[in-house]
């Protein structure tokens, strides 16, 4: 199974965290990590999973390695092929954008006809956890759920 972490980031959290997960892989799988700012939706294969990593800025934006890739995915590619599960970042000190980026993101994969795996997750760093520590409890749950949605 390929698994393909994609990060969108300003100061390298969503990164960071992409790093926390690929060391938490057990083996059987082969793994790699880009910015999202390094690929365009079209270049997305079936048979692999991409893990969305993605914090929120602005007024509810996709970070700034994101933007590009989210500008692209609104010409609406054809993503049928494409299995994805998606985290965001974010701080419930900006309440009425919580995490947007993450579901705007989600949201125009979806409409591109991409599948989702699992729930959307997401960490509040204001509300005491660790992001992996939230993260990696979601990420074991996507990949218990990887059989069940097998294409
Ligand atoms: C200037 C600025 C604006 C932000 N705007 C939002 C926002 O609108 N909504 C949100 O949930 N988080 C917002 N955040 C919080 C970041 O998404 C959060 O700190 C995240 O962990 C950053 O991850 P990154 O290092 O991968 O970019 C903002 C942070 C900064 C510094």
């Amino acid at each position: 199974m390929n698994i393909h972490f994609l990060h969108g980031t300003e100061t390298g959290n969503s990164e960071m965290l992409c790093e926390d997960l690929e060391a938490d892989l057990g083996a059987g799988f082969e793994c790699s990590i880009s910015s999202l700012a390094d690929i365009k939706p079209d270049e997305l294969v079936k048979d692999t999973l991409y893990i969305f990593v993605v914090s929120t800025y602005g007024s509810g934006d996709v970070p700034a390695t994101a933007q590009a890739f989210s500008g692209a995915l609104e010409t609406r590619p054809d993503l049928s092929p494409v299995r994805f599960a998606i985290f965001g970042l974010g701080d419930m000190v900006f309440a009425e954008t919580f995490a947007q980026g993450s579901k705007t993101l989600m949201e125009q994969l979806i409409a591109s006809g991409a599948a989702m795996v699992g729930e959307r997750g997401v960490h509040d760093a204001s509300g005491g956890d660790m992001p992996e520590d939230v993260a990696l409890p979601w990420f074991r749950d996507i990949l218990e759920k990887l059989p069940e949605t097998a294409t």
